[in-house]
């Protein structure tokens, strides 16, 4: 049985601290979900760390859709959350609806999540009336990084903080069973956490937050282009990789690879019923 709404809405009131990451693949989503990590967000930092966009805008409801079937295919008791890109629900709450409904009926996710506040509102509502779980996204929102103008701290001033608790209030009110805060001064996120009655999830807000997730790239280490701040690197996975490879090319050139352990053979007498027609 996989990880529920009212399980993580609970884990807020029991005072239980809630951990998140992000899975793209198979192989990772099998490690996360076997640690008991109760929420893996198909975030769409997969255009970034995993395709090499340089922004999550490019980022498609095909290519979202591939990868969250691969993190659902890996994973037994987590929830996974779908993670919808940019212009999968800004046109309409009826684009909102049909495209939420693929992350759920194809991708096999169990929520989805989207970026902002009360703009939102309308269409979190529609979802969530639907049956479709919704998580909101508040403060630095990548897919408004030309809106933003860069990734910049948000909520750094007293009417920008208003804004953000306006918006997390939008969102409990629409439905949302939680919220990602991401890039925000603690002292907000601590603000915010205390007025709503879900949890918040932070990324870059600071300890005060009900949860906190992170982009698995960054906690391994196994993404250079970038580190944000927020990350911390529990693991340095690109030079655990490069050494690998460097090995495996050096012996490779050296013919010490493959060795008999990684070798076939063949019982020598049948070898010799061989017909070897000499070239001209
Ligand atoms: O896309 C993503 O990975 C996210 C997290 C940073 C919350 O939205």
């Amino acid at each position: 049985m996989r990880v529920t709404v009212n399980q993580i809405k609970e884990m807020k009131q029991k005072g239980e601290k809630i951990a998140m990451l992000t899975a793209y693949d198979y192989p990772t989503a099998k490690i996360i979900d076997e640690a008991g990590i109760p929420l893996i967000l198909v975030g769409d930092s997969l255009g970034m760390v995993v395709l090499g966009y340089e922004s999550t805008i490019p980022v498609t409801m095909e290519e979202m859709l591939h990868h969250t079937k691969a993190v659902v295919r890996g994973t037994k008791q987590a929830m996974v959350v779908g993670d919808m890109p940019f212009m999968s629900y800004h046109v309409s709450a009826d684009d909102a609806l049909y495209n939420a409904g693929r992350f759920i009926q194809e991708g096999g996710a169990q929520a989805v999540k989207l970026e902002g506040g009360v703009s939102v509102m309308e269409k979190v509502t529609r979802l969530v009336g639907c049956g479709i779980p919704v998580m909101g996204h508040i403060g630095l929102t990548p897919q408004s990084i030309h809106q933003l103008g860069g990734f910049k701290v948000q909520g750094k001033t007293p009417e920008a903080a208003q804004r953000l608790l306006e918006d997390a209030i939008a969102l409990e009110e629409a439905g949302a069973f939680a919220i990602v805060l991401e890039t925000i001064p603690a002292q907000l996120a601590r603000i915010i956490t205390a007025r709503v009655s879900i949890p918040t999830i932070g990324i870059g807000a600071g300890i005060y937050c009900d949860g906190q997730v992170q982009v698995i790239s960054d906690i391994l280490g196994s993404y250079t282009d970038f580190v944000p701040k927020h990350a911390k690197q529990y693991a340095k996975l690109s030079d655990i990789i490069s050494k690998a490879v460097n090995q495996y090319q050096s012996e490779v050139k050296a013919g010490s690879f493959p060795t008999e352990k990684q070798s076939f053979s063949i019982d020598e007498s049948l070898l010799a019923e061989l017909k070897l027609e000499e070239k001209d």
